[in-house]
């Protein structure tokens, strides 16, 4: 499973990427809005740091406008992947390019259908939203699974982004069914880590080694 950092704050980035385990970066127009910096400066800085596929979602909301926005990101740095909401206009612009062979993570993806029609628009990255979905009573980790489900079934060019992850186990049951990536907020990611059992253990290892040594 490959994992994403789901943020725009540059520390925290910083932080994950010493860790060696962060394989991309995703953002979204809110977690941009929160650093109030320069949108492109932050995607930049972004990519200075993290080796990998770096999210920058578009803002038009037509399709030509997120065309021309997307043209302009791409234009930060080679490993920007243009995030483009899963709406007709959103197809439309993802359909066109593709035919560029612009990298297209489409996002706001709450169904297997939304997933199936952003493959067969050549998006590159397809992004169900796992804690919004548990948020209205539906099951998240199951519709990201029946989304890689079509995936694997079509051998389609694209993976499947859980997002929206609110908690380890939602990576560790999307882990289980074998999704693709999973993009987890840097709280999250240091949940994933922690465990009182390592803390408690490495503390008597150390009590009992300087214990020895006196
Ligand atoms: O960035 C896309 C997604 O991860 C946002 O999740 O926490 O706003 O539901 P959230």
């Amino acid at each position: 499973m490959k994992l994403f950092l789901d943020t725009a704050d540059i520390e925290e980035i910083r932080q994950a990427a010493d860790l060696g385990v962060i394989d991309g970066v995703t953002t979204n127009p809110t977690l941009i809005a929160k650093e109030k910096k320069d949108f492109k400066s932050v995607i930049r800085k972004i990519c200075e740091i993290i080796d990998g596929p770096v999210s920058a979602e578009v803002t038009s909301t037509t399709s030509q406008e997120m065309v021309d926005e997307a043209y302009t990101l791409s234009k930060i740095h080679e490993n920007v992947v243009i995030k483009i909401p899963l709406t007709k206009d959103g197809l439309v612009a993802a359909s066109k390019l593709a035919e560029k062979e612009v990298p297209v993570n489409m996002t706001l993806i709450f169904s297997p259908n939304q997933a199936l029609l952003a493959c067969k628009a050549g998006a590159r990255y397809v992004s169900p939203f796992v804690g919004r979905l548990d948020d209205i009573g539906h099951d998240g980790v199951l519709i990201a699974s029946q989304c890689q489900d079509i995936i694997n079934t079509y051998d389609f060019d694209a993976e499947v982004i859980a997002a929206s992850i609110r908690h380890p186990m939602h990576v560790f049951h999307c882990a289980q069914e074998g999704v693709d990536i999973a993009t987890v907020p840097f709280k999250v990611l240091m949940q994933m880590m922690k465990h009182p059992l390592t803390d408690n253990g490495l503390e008597q290892f150390m009590r009992d080694w300087k214990s020895a040594q006196s």
